[in-house]
């Protein structure tokens, strides 16, 4: 059965044109189907509301300023078991970590600090139907489902 995920390239991302292709690669070259993909730039006020939870983080601050800093791309992806399998792609979160123990993943490769690490992944499927809605409020995953 398919899983919707939602993957963002960061504006570091999306910066570097051969960092841009290179995820974009990485996508299409493990099977994921595009269900929507569309490029957008969020206000602070967009960040701070996705980022609610990390709010009283000491990275908080640096996190919404940069995730405002320039424009990003946003996927939905379908595949069997999407969400563990982008996020296994992306590897840690940490750049440091990254390198070290995966060096070869998204943010292994690509990634420049914690804050800075060209991809965001959703962590389960209640965060990737909640996320997907934020990034594309008109898509409604019920009706995709049907489609086929
Ligand atoms: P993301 O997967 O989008 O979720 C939270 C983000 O906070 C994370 O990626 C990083 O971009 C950012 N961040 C910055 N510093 C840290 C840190 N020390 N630990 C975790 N996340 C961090």
């Amino acid at each position: 059965p398919l899983q919707l995920t939602l993957a963002v390239l960061k504006p570091d991302a999306v910066a570097h044109p051969l960092v841009l292709e290179a995820v974009h690669e990485t996508i299409l070259n493990n099977k994921f189907l595009i269900v929507r993909t569309k490029e957008l730039m969020w206000r602070r006020e967009d960040s701070q509301r996705f980022y609610q939870e990390h709010s009283g983080r000491f990275f908080y601050q640096r996190l919404v300023e940069f995730m405002a800093s320039g424009p990003m791309r946003a996927y939905i992806l379908a595949h069997e078991d999407a969400v563990a399998r982008w996020r296994s792609l992306m590897g840690p979160t940490k750049v440091y970590r990254a390198r070290n123990t995966a060096p070869d993943s998204i943010r292994g490769a690509y990634g420049l600090t914690d804050t800075r690490n060209t991809t965001h992944g959703s962590d389960s499927v209640a965060s990737a139907r909640r996320e997907i809605a934020f990034f594309f409020p008109e898509f409604s995953e019920s009706l995709w489902y049907q489609q086929d």
